[in-house]
This record gives C-alpha cells, structure tokens and sequence, in this order.
C-alpha cells in the first residue's frame, strides 16, 4: 500500500475508505490480494449493474479483442458501434416509442451533462439553468456548476456561475408549490429573474442520497420547462440503465425529455462510455464535431453494451430487480424498527435503497465496520449521513441477504458502540 500512500495524489477517496488491494471481482464479489472476500454493494458507484466480469458480457468482449477488432475509431463509424446503436434503438427505445438522436462524448458522466448544457444553451440562445439542491451532475465546470454540494464546488477555483438552485421536492419548500412559484417568477415582466435554458434534473438523486421524485413533480417540472421555453434535461447517470427495475428511472412517469443523460451502467462490463438520447429537432443545432472528444465513443464499451441490453429483451432481470429490492426494502426496514428512537428512515426504488441515519459520523463508521466484515458500500447524501444499497443487478439472492446481514451486524455494532 506504501505505494499508494508515497506516490498516489492526496485526492485519493475510496481507497481511504476501503483500505485493501483489490485483485478479483466476480458478479457481486471483490477479492483483496491478501484473499479476503467482500460483498460489493456499490458496484463501481452504480456503475456495474451486470456485476463484475460478467461472463456473456466478457466473452464478448474477449471476442471481439482476439479478432483485431477496431478499438479506438474516434467517431468514425465502426459495426461494434453499429450493432450497440441498432441494439439500443430496437430494445430501448423503439418499444417506448421515443424518438431521440444517439449523441457520444467524452467517456464519462460529466461529459455527458456538459454537452447537454451546452446543447440548451445553444438551442435557446439562453445562458442560466435550474438544477437542485443536492444534485450531482459531475465534476468538469460546467457540470460542477449545477452540482450543488459545498465541497466539490470549492475546489472550483472560478466563479460557478449561470445555475440557480431550487429545492428538490423532496426539500423543505420543493414541492409542487415551488413549480408555481417559480412560474409566477418567470411570468412577471419585472420579476428580475431570466428564463432558463434548461432546467437540469435526477429523477432520483442518488449521490445526493436517494431522494427519489415524484411522477407528479417531475410532470410539473416537464410542464414548465415546456411553457417557459426551456429544455429539460434528465440525468439517467447512476439511476438509469435499469437500476430502479425500469431501464430509465423515470419509465413509468409519463415526461418527456428533450435530453437524457447516460453513462456508467451503459457500457455493461465497467470500461467508460457516455451517451445522451437528444430530441432530433434540438439535434439539429449541432453543427458537425463542435463538440468533439478524443475518447467518443469507445468499441469495447459498445460490444460489452450491445451485450448488455440483451438483459432488456425480455422481464427476467428486471423481475429479479423488483424482488431483491423488496428483500433490501424489508431487511433496511427491520433495522430502522430495531432503533426506534433513533428516527432512521428508508427510500429508494428498485435496486437502489437507502437507510438514511441522520448522522455522517454513523455512517462512516458502520461503513468501516462493514468493511471489515467483508461488506463494501458508500454513504451519500448530505454530510454522508445515508446507507445507500447500489449491488450489481446480478447479486444472487443468498449474497444479497448475507450482505444486508453484515450490514445489520454492524450497524448494532456501532450503535453499541
Ligand atoms: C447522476 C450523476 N450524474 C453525473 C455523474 C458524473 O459521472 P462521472 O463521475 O462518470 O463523470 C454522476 C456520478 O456519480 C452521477 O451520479
């Protein structure tokens, strides 16, 4: 570890957290070089929906690396990326009847949210956006900028400037009478405020700790930007790609987008890919590479992404999605009976689930503690006070109990202690 420790920039986060040299991963099991097992209910922050190595999704891949397959193509245009394209539109959005252009950038969330701004901006001829307390949109300026936690946003070094944050719904003061608040506002000639070029929203915010929206909200929300000539842009980053038991978070609640960000889950086995689905007239506002990148659109992310979406032809998975969150549901709710006084709370959908313990200090320790007992997770939300459950899609039923039965253990031993 000493090399870590003597070389590795002091930006280093996780590997503080999980102090271990990780060597193997298989589906929702990690090894350390000393053979220790851990349960991974993280998954790579949301990233590894189809566990690790995947075996479908790395045969595929290693197929396609022992064929001299095209690797790096830039954006020129390639079957692999073919196949993931006719993959996605015939399993993802032909059934949804959505009609979107495929838009690749730079390989990560934040690239995806920063040619989404940029795109509003430029359809609009507009510079200001709405986006929400406790939203995490990445890390690069723009994105940054509507990301709303202090701590990232100092490290900024320049003004953050062009983003006005309002309360989520789930804030005090962020329900549906804050839409019309905000609608009065931009209504009034003299309110003094500018209308936005979009208005940038997590149906469910998961680093901000699982805050989840509601379907009448988020209409509310399409309705405005609608009315006031904005764009809304949903980011799908961590909760979308099946994590909620639906491949888009917000499947079943009834908006429509003009653009959607997606990344981590969508390249399948863990390797880099970031994707919006953009409404075809806002496409058109693009002229050809003005927004370019060197990394857009990575072959072995489409092969092992194409075979992802094969998880999405028929219910299975996503069947299997809805009974293991009953089972975090009822295992997450037991421990917050067996406390209480201590007021915890549960929430989430599908497969991502939250304990929410009011107490950053708590949950860090119960984390370590879980650490220990071969259990990894992250906590979120504000001062890191939620217990958020992200196991791969894929976690066999007897790990997922075994896992939530470390986190109970550990949780009594942190609050014995
Ligand atoms: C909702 C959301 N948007 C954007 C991002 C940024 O993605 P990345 O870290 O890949 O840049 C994240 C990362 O956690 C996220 O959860």
């Amino acid at each position: 570890m000493d090399w870590f420790e003597q070389y590795e920039s002091e930006i280093r986060a996780y590997s503080r957290a999980y102090p271990a040299v990780f060597v193997k991963g298989q589906n929702a099991k990690q090894w350390d070089e000393t053979g220790k097992e851990y349960i991974d209910f993280y998954a790579g922050a949301g990233v590894l929906n189809f566990g690790h190595n995947n075996p479908k999704l790395k045969a595929a891949m290693m197929d396609y690396l022992a064929e001299d397959g095209v690797l790096h193509s830039l954006d020129m245009m390639t079957a692999a990326k073919r196949d993931f394209i006719q993959g996605f539109v015939e399993t993802i959005l032909q059934p949804r009847k959505m009609d979107y252009k495929l838009q690749f950038m730079g390989p990560t969330g934040t690239n995806a949210v920063e040619a989404a701004l940029k795109l509003a901006r430029k359809v609009t001829g507009r510079q200001n956006v709405i986006a929400f307390a406790q939203g995490f949109h990445g890390m690069t300026l723009g994105a940054l900028a509507c990301t709303a936690n202090g701590y990232f946003r100092q490290a900024a070094g320049v003004p953050l400037n062009h983003v006005s944050h309002c309360p989520f719904e789930t804030n005090v003061g962020g329900g549906l009478a804050m839409l019309d608040t905000l609608r009065a506002l931009y209504d009034n000639t003299s309110g003094g405020a500018e209308k936005p070029a979009a208005i940038l929203v997590e149906p469910i915010q998961a680093e901000g700790g699982v805050n989840v929206a509601s379907a009448e909200w988020l209409q509310g929300l399409d309705k405005l930007a609608k009315d006031l000539g904005a764009l809304l842009i949903v980011d799908d980053i961590q909760a979308g790609c099946g994590r909620t038991g639906q491949y888009f978070s917000f499947d079943e609640a009834g908006i429509d987008p003009d653009i959607i960000t997606l990344a981590k889950g969508l390249g399948g086995l863990g390797t880099p890919i970031a994707m919006n689905l953009v409404k075809p007239e806002h496409d058109q506002h693009w002229q050809p590479g003005e927004h370019t990148g060197t990394f857009r659109g990575q072959n072995l992310s489409f092969v092992a992404g194409r075979e992802a979406l094969r998880y999405f032809e028929d219910d299975q998975l996503m069947n299997a999605v809805h009974d293991k969150g009953e089972i975090m549901v009822g295992a997450l709710e037991q421990m917050a009976q067996t406390y209480p006084d201590a007021g915890f709370s549960v929430r989430g959908k599908g497969m991502m689930q939250a304990l929410d313990v009011g107490d950053g200090a708590l949950a860090k320790a119960v984390a370590r503690e879980c650490f220990e007992r071969g259990m990894l997770f992250g906590p979120c939300g504000v001062g890191g006070s939620v217990i958020k459950l992200i196991p791969p899609l894929t976690i066999p039923e007897d790990e997922l109990v075994a896992g939530l039965e470390i986190l109970s253990e550990a949780l009594a031993a942190c609050m014995k202690g």
